[in-house]
């Protein structure tokens, strides 16, 4: 993990053009869930109270079959985001071209507000790790991702929106912290952030931080995205598992992220122990409540509206 990065720029000309202007900002969507295959029938059924859906980009491409024909469904009826997790944006392997092709086929057939994935590493020489892997915040690094990134905007001809993950070790060769090399990863490329406040709850723990550091080391205008998802407690560490619900110091969090980045589109995620949908929506009632506690309801109502300057 702490190898030289080697990879030279693969784009000396982005198409997407590093400075972001607000006219470009993808709109505010209220409040999701991520799609999962346990509720598709009852969404198609029952019209659930679902601004929209974030949509696990590897599980649907795919040829054909009944993922991809109940997505079809939703998309017609829900604004759905893209979010992967095999871009590897921070390996030193080659970008994927084949990847970078179906996530463009799925783009067309989609039509997302936006595409995520995640900043970290999941694989080298061909071998893919299912992991997101943490990397070393350093100079070498940043030039290496933020090279990148403007390829892969270039390649998808949109800006890419980049989520924080959780993190377990941190390496003595960092040079700045995490929220300093994001920063300056979506100033030089202008991606867009996912701000997903579980994972640096996790991080700063794990690593015995201010999560209130992170979160105003972060740009206000760069973050459309929040994620909410549960964690476990170990005791002297915490781990992401998603498998229950969104833990009080995390909801705790995401007031203080209101605050700062204003209404954010906003998804709660599950991917083990998943309940009923009735279940997630009590979950997504509860971001609604605190959203509407931190912020003035006429400022939601006007960003749902796209009316509002969202900052
Ligand atoms: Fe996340």
């Amino acid at each position: 993990m702490s190898d030289p990065v080697r990879r030279k720029a693969q784009a000396s000309k982005p198409a997407v053009a590093a400075s972001a202007q607000i006219e470009d900002r993808p709109p505010f969507l209220g409040f999701g869930l991520g799609l999962r295959p346990q509720h598709y029938q009852d969404i198609l059924d029952g019209n659930p109270d679902v601004d929209w859906f974030e949509v696990l980009s590897e599980n649907y491409m795919v040829p054909g079959g009944r993922p991809l024909a109940m997505l079809d469904r939703i998309v017609e009826g829900y604004p759905c985001v893209m979010h992967g997790v095999s871009l590897s944006i921070a390996s030193t392997a080659p970008i994927d071209e084949d990847y970078l092709d179906s996530l463009n086929t799925l783009a067309k057939r989609v039509h997302p507000k936006w595409i995520s994935d995640h900043l970290c590493w999941t694989g080298v020489h061909g071998v893919n790790l299912h992991d997101l892997l943490p990397i070393p915040y350093t100079r070498e690094a940043l030039d290496h991702i933020v090279s990148r990134v403007h390829y892969v905007q270039e390649r998808l001809g949109r800006r890419l929106c980049l989520e924080n993950v959780s993190t377990y070790v941190q390496f003595d060769q960092s040079e700045m912290p995490e929220w300093e090399f994001i920063s300056e990863l979506t100033h030089r490329t202008g991606c867009w952030l996912l701000f997903d406040v579980n994972n640096v709850f996790v991080s700063a723990f794990n690593h015995g931080y201010d999560a209130l550091d992170f979160l105003n080391g972060i740009p206000a205008d760069r973050v459309i995205q929040f994620h909410l998802a549960g964690h476990s407690d170990m005791g002297n560490y915490v781990v992401d598992t998603h498998d229950h619900a969104v833990r009080g110091e995390v909801w705790d969090l995401y007031k203080a992220a209101l605050r700062r980045f204003g209404p954010v589109s906003t998804m709660i995620e599950r991917d083990d122990n998943i309940p009923p949908l009735a279940d997630m929506l009590d979950e997504l009632q509860q971001a609604r409540a605190l959203a509407a506690e931190v912020l003035e309801p006429k400022k939601i109502a006007a960003a749902l509206a796209g009316s509002a300057t969202i900052a």
